[in-house]
């Protein structure tokens, strides 16, 4: 036996022993795994256990959630975040539906095409369901295997994938690759875990080469991140009126509701009392109603601060906002409309208190 076959054995033991109950494990119902995929890009697997049951509740099967409003999706997703991907899980669904029979593809290139899916997930797919033999190179496979063999490559580079690849395509050479990858995943959180490894009780130990170093802690190699962009991002509502208006497809937020704003790569100066009020090149003049309330909101790429300014009515304002397709709403139906989670942290925590 080689010594990479032995350690696909030994991984596959420990996973007989340990593996957790899954509810997508029971069979290899590709609409379910996909569900958890999507559902699991967005938080750890306990977090998202009730989003799951919620979504297989409501949508047992892949046409019913093909013939689903998109609000009802949102519903479902709500505090999951990144709605594109809740956007995608419907998207997806039609796609499947329509053009595949309610069928899921099964290659690898196929389920590429499919709208938020990507190249960990489609493997993820690929292996689970169709037992295709795809390496799922997430961060847990990083670790795990960075560790086992000292890649001193960075996963996201081009050499560092090709050489996971080739790693994980040895792993599976001649074993289950569903239950391979599943082993990986649930070894990496219970024993090889990010900070303080359980080395101690590893049935790998005497094949992990970062451990005979002494260099668990250096591998996976650290990725260089991309600084974030920062973003400035300003509010405006007034006290007797809520304005907002839907975002448009192609950006981020996309189909969210919002109110009046605009966005700044730098920060204004609010006392400046002639500024922007939400579009793009109009400057009005507006006077705030107290203080702006602040939150910094992370997304993968962009950092962005935001201001929400109340502001008192004026006519010309509201001209110009009903001009900009914004119309307005009596605050306490603000449930019928999803907006992006700091404007609905806000509406439920700071305004009117509903
Ligand atoms: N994280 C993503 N997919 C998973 C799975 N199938 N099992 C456990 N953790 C996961």
């Amino acid at each position: 036996m080689t010594k990479i076959h032995e350690i696909s054995n030994i991984l596959l033991g420990w996973y007989r022993l340990n593996k957790r109950e899954l509810p997508w494990r029971d069979d290899r119902n590709p609409y379910k795994i996909w569900l958890s995929e999507v559902i699991l890009q967005q938080t750890r697997v306990q977090q998202g256990l009730p989003y799951y049951w919620a979504f297989i509740q409501k949508f047992p099967t892949i046409k019913a959630l093909a013939s689903a409003d998109l609000d009802e999706v949102y519903n479902l997703w709500q505090g999951l975040g990144y709605y594109s991907r809740a956007n995608n899980l419907l998207k997806t669904a039609k796609i499947v539906h329509e053009q595949y029979s309610g069928k899921f593809p099964t290659s690898y290139s196929d389920l590429l095409k499919l709208p938020g899916i990507g190249p960990y997930t489609a493997a993820a797919i690929a292996s689970m369901a169709f037992g295709l033999k795809y390496p799922a190179m997430d961060g847990n496979f990083f670790r795990v295997v960075g560790r086992l063999f000292e890649v001193d490559e960075q996963a996201n580079s081009s050499t560092g994938k090709k050489l996971y690849h080739k790693l994980g395509e040895l792993l599976l050479e001649g074993v289950d690759s569903a239950d391979l990858n599943q082993a990986i995943m649930d070894f990496a959180s219970a024993i090889c875990t990010p900070t303080a490894p359980n080395c101690d009780s590893c049935p790998l130990i005497s094949h992990c080469q970062a451990f005979f170093n002494g260099s668990v802690n250096k591998y996976p190699l650290k990725t260089i991140k991309n600084p974030k962009k920062i973003q400035y991002l300003y509010y405006f509502y007034t006290e007797n009126k809520l304005w907002i208006r839907q975002r448009n497809k192609n950006s981020i937020w996309n189909n969210l509701f919002e109110f009046p704003n605009f966005i700044s790569s730098n920060p204004v100066d609010l006392n400046d009392k002639i500024m922007q009020v939400g579009l793009y090149e109009d400057e009005m003049p507006f006077e705030l109603d107290g203080n702006p309330y602040y939150l910094k909101h992370h997304l993968t790429h962009i950092t962005f601060h935001i201001y929400i300014l109340k502001i008192f009515s004026n006519f010309a304002l509201d001209k110009l906002w009903k001009t900009n397709g914004f119309f307005v709403i009596n605050p306490k139906d603000y449930k019928n409309y999803a907006f992006p989670k700091p404007l609905l942290d806000f509406i439920t925590n700071h305004l009117y208190h509903v």
